[in-house]
């Protein structure tokens, strides 16, 4: 069985993967004068950011099989919902880099920002 911890690190490791991903394609949008198709790293850097969110989920969904909070009753508590409309946000932020190149400095500021509130989101588990 897949331990509490395992799971934490899975999740962590998705995290520092996403953000190193997202904010090097920001950066890349922001910089490349030539369309991103004929750039490779463009397409290694989507794939490193959609990894990433796997992992965050399957780490993330794994500690809350662990919590036993899946079966609470009710559903999953208001934190957990915030967390994934923050990872969906972040997820969709990619898309935003590419079609919006002129918002880069909004979403590499951004960026941090949102990973910030989901983490804390877990730790004070505010509703
Ligand atoms: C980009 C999005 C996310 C970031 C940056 C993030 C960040 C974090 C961090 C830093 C922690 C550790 C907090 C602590 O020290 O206890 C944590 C814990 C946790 N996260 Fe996430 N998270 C994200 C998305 C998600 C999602 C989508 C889920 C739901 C499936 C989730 C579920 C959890 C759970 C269950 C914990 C453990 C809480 C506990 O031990 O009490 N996270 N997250």
């Amino acid at each position: 069985m897949i331990s509490y911890v395992t799971y934490k690190i899975i999740h962590y490791v998705g995290i520092f993967t996403m953000i190193s991903a997202l904010a090097a394609f920001i950066a890349m949008t922001a910089s490349s004068g030539t369309p991103l198709v004929r750039v490779p790293w463009a397409k290694r850097l989507v794939i490193a950011h959609g990894a990433g969110l796997f992992l965050i989920l399957l780490g993330g969904f794994g500690m809350l099989a662990r919590l036993d909070i899946t079966h609470q009753l009710g559903g999953l508590p208001g934190w957990i919902w915030a967390k994934l409309a923050l990872w969906t946000v972040l997820g969709v932020g990619i898309t935003l880099a590419k079609r919006r190149p002129e918002w880069s400095g909004t979403l590499l500021v951004l960026t941090p920002i949102l990973a910030f509130l989901a983490g804390t989101a877990a730790l004070t588990k505010p509703f």
